[in-house]
């Protein structure tokens, strides 16, 4: 890991700063039927510079961490730290993510610089469990809460990130469309 400062962080160096936002709407899985979380939400992204794999492949790396809190009572109930990782050379996005539910991914998506805005950015990745991008969680939870699919599109300009993400996980005898949506600001 080096040149935090000097790295080619591509279409991440949009990212790194603090966000937050109050317009975070979480729908999640209950044993009848769906919850309907308003939320408010603090993201910092930071340089963590660039590593080589295999002296080939060269990634530039964006680390996160997040915190999100109910509107209804400011209570934090979901974490999340990770990577957004930058492969130029293959024009490649990844998202490497972990929650504190004993759960973790790796999604992956095309970039193509040149038909890029350089202002605004949009990112897709997907995993799917057993999927060339994957999923890992625990025993218990690939059990009883088993995550199967991931999408994410992030959409971040100097001034404004919003993203939409999809988890789908088979829990109560059923298949949830876990849905989680946000808008935050630089602060
Ligand atoms: C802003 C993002 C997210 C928020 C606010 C959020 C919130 C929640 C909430 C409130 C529940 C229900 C918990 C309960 O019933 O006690 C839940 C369940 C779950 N979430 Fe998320 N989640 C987010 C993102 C994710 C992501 C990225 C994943 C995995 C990739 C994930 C995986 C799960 C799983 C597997 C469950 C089922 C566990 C259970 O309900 O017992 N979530 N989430």
């Amino acid at each position: 890991m080096a040149h935090e400062e000097t790295a080619d962080y591509g279409p991440l160096k949009h990212l790194f700063g603090t966000w937050k936002g109050d317009k975070g709407i979480d729908v999640s899985p209950e044993p009848d039927g769906d919850e309907i979380n308003p939320y408010y939400e603090t993201i910092v992204f930071e340089k963590a510079g660039d590593v080589d794999n295999a002296e080939i492949q060269t990634l530039a790396i964006a680390r996160y961490h997040l915190t999100v809190r109910r509107q209804s009572n400011d209570e934090a109930f979901h974490d999340q730290v990770g990577y957004w990782l930058w492969d130029k050379a293959n024009e490649t996005i990844i998202h490497a993510l972990t929650i504190p539910r004993a759960v973790s991914l790796l999604a992956g998506g095309k970039f193509d610089p040149s038909k890029a805005d350089d202002d605004e950015v949009t990112f897709e990745v997907v995993a799917e469990l057993g999927g060339e991008w994957g999923i890992v969680q625990s025993p218990f939870m690939k059990d009883k809460a088993k995550t199967t699919k991931f999408t994410q599109k992030l959409t971040v300009s100097a001034t404004k990130l919003s993203y939409s993400e999809t988890t789908m996980v088979d829990i109560y005898g059923k298949t949830y469309t876990h849905t989680d949506d946000n808008v935050l600001e630089r602060v």
